[in-house]
């Protein structure tokens, strides 16, 4: 990873990789795209999927206490009425009556100019890295512009939902400048609403799910039933949501549809939820490590109690440094047995458990860690993008890009290079290596164009390491130059050896 006191990567050159070696594409592109909505290429698809199965491995297969399951994205409505994702799933919205752009209003902020006591007018700026420079040098700009002799006091930055009735009129739209085209803010669902059937009425309404937790507490009879697990235990899911983001926003950061890999860890109604919650924690911040990401880049956010949801007894959320700020990762919540006694009051169905020590039944509790794919994809571009002077054995000075991925998730674990092209017997054993290779790993094979700039390709894409085929090889002892990608260093190495190489580090 890349030195955590080295500056950030701007979000411009990491856009720029993601198109040009096909990691990340604008959706139906061809069409000019369509907002918060992505694809992902050959390369994108690849650090997605290992993405995917590092968690999978570490949170499913090599865990006793842990099932995984797969729900469909859409539900019963009536789920979603249980989890109170139709009256609450809401973002307040603010639309702009002249420029017709919309804004959530928790993320557009204002602020009064006051000089000598007196407010003169009002600014508003988007939320960013330096909202409160910005306002603060917007309302310098308004006291110069209307000439206000006095001293300007500090600008105390609000968000639209603190606004005063009286103070809508006032603020100037971010689209236009000018104020009295903002509307009060108001609730907006962010379920995106299809129909299920031939009938298009309100029978037949159905949502798009909006996060994968809810197939979990949903299935959790059914999974109990089938008599695998026991308490505490949990049950995880890897798949698509969707939310109809007012804002989608900072390339793959808040999309419309995305990719959460979820887990509810359900525990004794009696046990200790405050350890629990915190062995979680820890827990997903190792599992971070483990793939790759700083631990400079990471840190925790305890919600306050006072804007916790009235069921929830506690949430963490691990955050990241992005370059276009610190932000949610991953969030940890303690959500009592909320969810289930909902499903058990809207659906019918008890579900409650057995418990054989007491002889009584209860409801379980659960710990809820919920991560974004796409977000975790985002981190490990900004935290492994690194452009650096690199200088050959003959003394020539040029700049590479490299992707500094961990051998986990690297999309291309292994590249193989014969040193000449048109040399049969060189090509020939490259290709039965990379044949080899291929069976159990995501290798590339590669023979045009010098040896350095294969290297650069494959440093820009994060591979690991690059094996060079040579004369040595075919007339002496079978060993191979192993390139290594952060510190570039060459060593020969046999078939055996890389092998035991790849089995250790790609796990
Ligand atoms: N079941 C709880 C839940 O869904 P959340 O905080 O709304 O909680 C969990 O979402 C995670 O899903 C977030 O921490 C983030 O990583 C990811 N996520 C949420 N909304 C997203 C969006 N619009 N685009 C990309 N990822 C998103």
């Amino acid at each position: 990873m890349s030195d955590p006191s080295s500056p950030a990567v701007s979000m411009e050159a990491l856009v720029a990789l993601c198109k040009r070696r096909g990691f990340v594409f604008q959706s139906s592109e061809i069409y000019g795209g369509i907002n918060g909505f992505f694809d992902f290429g050959p390369l994108g698809a690849e650090l997605k999927k290992n993405i995917r199965d590092c968690w999978w491995n570490d949170m499913v297969r090599r865990r006793d206490d842990i099932v995984g399951i797969e729900s469909s994205i859409i539900m019963h409505p009536k789920v979603w009425e249980a989890s109170g994702h139709v009256a609450g799933f809401t973002d307040p919205l603010v639309d702009c009556k002249v420029s017709k752009q919309r804004y959530r209003a928790d993320q557009l902020f204002f602020a009064e100019v006051v000089v000598d006591g007196r407010t003169i007018g009002y600014v508003s700026a988007l939320e960013g890295e330096r909202t409160a420079d910005a306002l603060q040098g917007a309302a310098e700009d308004m006291k110069r512009k209307k000439a206000v002799q006095g001293k300007l006091e500090a600008v105390r930055p609000r968000d639209m939902t603190e606004a005063r009735p009286e103070e809508i009129a006032l603020i100037p739209s971010p689209a236009t400048g000018e104020p009295g085209s903002l509307t009060p803010p108001r609730s907006f669902n962010m379920m995106f609403q299809t129909n299920v059937g031939a009938l298009t009425d309100a029978s037949s309404v159905a949502y798009l799910r909006p996060e994968t937790a809810q197939g979990m507490f949903a299935d959790f009879k059914s999974v109990v039933d089938t008599g695998r697990v026991k308490l505490p235990f949990g049950i995880a899911q890897i798949g698509k949501s969707f939310r109809n983001e007012i804002t989608p926003r900072n390339f793959i950061f808040r999309s419309r549809e995305f990719e959460q890999m979820e887990m509810e860890y359900f525990i004794h109604e009696d046990a200790d939820w405050a350890k629990c919650h915190r062995e979680w924690i820890n827990w997903c911040k190792d599992w971070l490590l483990s793939i790759g990401l700083p631990a400079s880049h990471l840190s925790e956010y305890e919600h306050p109690r006072e804007k916790l949801a009235f069921y929830s007894r506690g949430t963490t959320d691990i955050m990241f440094r992005y370059p276009f700020g610190v932000q949610e990762l991953w969030g940890i919540a303690a959500r009592g047995d909320y969810d289930l006694k909902q499903h058990e009051k809207h659906s019918g169905v008890p579900q409650a458990i057995f418990d054989e020590a007491t002889k009584r039944k209860f409801t379980p509790h659960v710990i809820e860690p919920a991560v974004g794919v796409d977000r975790i994809f985002l981190a490990l571009l900004c935290a492994g993008y690194a452009e650096e002077d690199v200088t050959d054995e003959k003394g020539n000075t040029e700049k590479r890009t490299v992707l500094r991925l961990s051998p986990r998730i690297a999309p291309v674990k292994v590249a193989v290079l014969p040193l000449l092209k048109n040399k049969p017997e060189l090509v020939a054993r490259a290709d039965a290596i990379y044949r080899r290779l291929k069976r159990r790993y995501a290798a590339f094979y590669d023979e045009s164009g010098a040896i350095g700039r294969r290297y650069r390709r494959q440093d820009e894409i994060g591979t690991p390491w690059c094996v060079t085929i040579d004369f040595e090889t075919i007339e002496k002892d079978g060993t191979f130059t192993l390139r290594e990608r952060d510190s570039m260093k060459q060593t020969r190495i046999g078939e055996a050896e890389l092998f035991a190489l790849l089995e250790e580090k790609v796990y």
